[in-house]
């Protein structure tokens, strides 16, 4: 799995002048089932999130409201997203390292991920990933 496999996701958007609506349906607008919900809010000024990988783990992460960076890293490059759209989403493969950086206030971080918790599937530790990253390719 690289970099080129992440990719931003333009989720339906019914626009309606009552408000808008947008909708993920598993495997339909992201390649898995999805099996966790989960979000990150009331994220102080300055706080990061992530710092971590996943062996087999895939995620979308959707700014559901504010914005934030979402920097992804395969053990080769890096990229970085911003996020402040909740009709978009990031899709994040497995064997990608994460930061999330520049979370405004009030900002709240929605991921919808293939797996439920399992701590044995987090890499921890940069170096470990990157290591494993290697022998992956
Ligand atoms: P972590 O994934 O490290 O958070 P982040 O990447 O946003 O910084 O999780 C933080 C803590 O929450 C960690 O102790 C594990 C726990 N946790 C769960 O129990 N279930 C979950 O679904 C998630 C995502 C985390």
């Amino acid at each position: 799995m690289a970099l080129a496999d992440c990719r931003i996701v333009d989720l339906p958007k019914i626009q309606d002048p009552r408000g808008n609506l947008t909708f993920i349906e598993s495997r339909t607008h992201v390649p898995f089932a999805i099996e966790r919900v989960y979000y990150l809010y009331d994220v102080p000024g300055g706080a990061e999130r992530g710092a971590h990988g996943h062996r087999t783990l895939q995620q979308l992460i959707v700014a559901m409201s504010g914005s934030f960076d979402v920097i992804l890293d395969d053990g080769r490059e890096s990229r970085t997203f911003h996020m402040n759209r909740s009709y978009y989403g990031l899709y994040v493969s497995p064997m990608i390292w994460r930061n999330i950086t520049n979370v405004s206030s009030g900002a709240v971080l929605m991921v919808l991920a293939s797996q439920r918790y399992d701590e044995s599937d987090y890499f921890r530790d940069y170096d470990e990933f990157l290591e494993a990253a290697r022998n992956s390719r």
